[in-house]
């Protein structure tokens, strides 16, 4: 049966990464019977151009249809002026949200050969493997109400909502779970129960689901904390699980313990594990068009959708021993380039890791 791909570019660097993407998943398909088939649309500032929103319904419907999707990345200066409610991210938001995709699975692993390219001390980063389990459709990013507004006294105001209900935090607490389950077995929820209300019922739901999971070992950790902790000692860290917000900062940060966020590939998942998959990183205006960015996290992401949402572990192994050959090779994109290392384009990053894939 084929697999229905759809693939988003999306703005500034993201048509670029995606091409190499893609070549990379064409090679894969062929060389383990994969039968895909891909269609393109467009999402966030490039969607806004073409339809006039950010994710326009047929989009949605398409992406609805799709086995999973391919992401690039949104945003852009081009799009800073226009209405708030039609901003590149919206487009980004929505389809998470509409398509479910509650769990979110960033995991920040330090290639050997690029201990150097980190700001930590190669002896703090080296070996380390954490898996970030960020919620994506709820808290801050989704709670109503929100508003801008002016107050009697003529000053303006603005205010978001943290709400996270018991279902919520109980189906992404059982993600964190089941992957620290098949790794290695620890689990650090991270909240700020000290202060936020949401942060104490998150605390006592993932309580709750630790009784079914004997075998991980859960500790509870303040987001304050856990940054501090990340930069500290990050290998203390198996799998974290956290809210919407406090992993996209968290997730950040760890991705510098690793050289570079351009080497941080996503998955965002629902229920059924259908998937969403795209870099970590953002769309990068100032270097777009210019064929330096790195393609190695969209290239990564394509592995972890063969990986989950398609259970192909041969085909997603390959994809990732490639780049490990790439790495070894000495070919580095700007972002992570070291002495001695060969600095090379977005499209012969690509071709590198295409060339290992095919000669495995
Ligand atoms: C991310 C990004 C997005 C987020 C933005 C682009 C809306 O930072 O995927 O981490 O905040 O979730
Ligand atoms: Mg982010």
């Amino acid at each position: 049966m084929s697999k229905k791909i759809l693939v988003l570019p999306g703005d500034g660097i993201g048509p670029e990464i995606v091409a190499e993407a893609v070549k990379v998943l064409d090679v894969a398909s062929e060389k383990y019977g994969l039968g895909v088939e891909l269609s393109y649309d467009d999402l966030g500032g490039a969607a806004y151009d073409r339809y006039g929103t950010p994710l326009a319904d047929e989009t949605l419907e398409r992406a609805r249809q799709a086995d999973a999707i391919l992401l690039g990345a949104v945003g852009g200066p081009k799009w800073d002026t226009i209405d708030p409610a039609l901003r590149p991210e919206r487009g980004l938001l929505k389809i998470r949200s509409q398509l479910e995709l509650f769990g979110n699975l960033r995991p920040a692993l330090l290639y050997p050969q690029l201990a150097e390219a980190s700001t930590l001390k190669p002896e703090v980063v080296s070996g380390l493997d954490i898996l970030i389990v960020r919620e994506l459709t709820g808290g801050i990013y989704f709670g109503q109400p929100r508003e801008r507004r002016m107050l009697d006294n003529g000053e303006r105001q603005a205010y978001d909502t943290l709400p996270y209900s018991e279902s919520e935090i109980r189906r992404i607490a059982t993600v964190g779970f089941d992957m620290a389950r098949l790794r290695g077995k620890k689990l650090c929820s991270v909240d700020k129960a000290n202060v936020l209300a949401s942060s104490q019922l998150w605390r006592e739901v993932v309580e709750e689901v630790a009784k079914d999971y004997p075998d991980v070992e859960l500790s509870h950790m303040y987001v304050d904390n856990a940054a501090m902790q990340l930069v500290r000692a990050p290998k203390q860290f198996d799998v974290i699980v956290t809210d919407n917000m406090f992993g996209d900062i968290l997730s950040d940060q760890a991705s510098m313990l690793t050289g570079s966020i351009g080497m941080l590939p996503s998955a965002s998942l629902n229920v059924q594990n259908k998937g969403m998959y795209e870099p970590c990183h953002g769309s990068a205006p100032d270097i777009a068009g210019q064929g330096i960015a790195n393609p190695l996290a969209t290239i990564l992401s394509v592995s972890m959708m063969l990986r989950y949402s398609f259970a192909e572990a041969a085909a997603a192994d390959a994809i990732e021993q490639a780049v490990s050959q790439v790495l070894d090779q000495g070919l580095r994109t700007g972002d992570i380039m070291a002495a001695g290392c060969r600095q090379v384009g977005t499209r012969e990053m690509g071709d590198a890791v295409v060339a290992a894939l095919k000669n495995l």
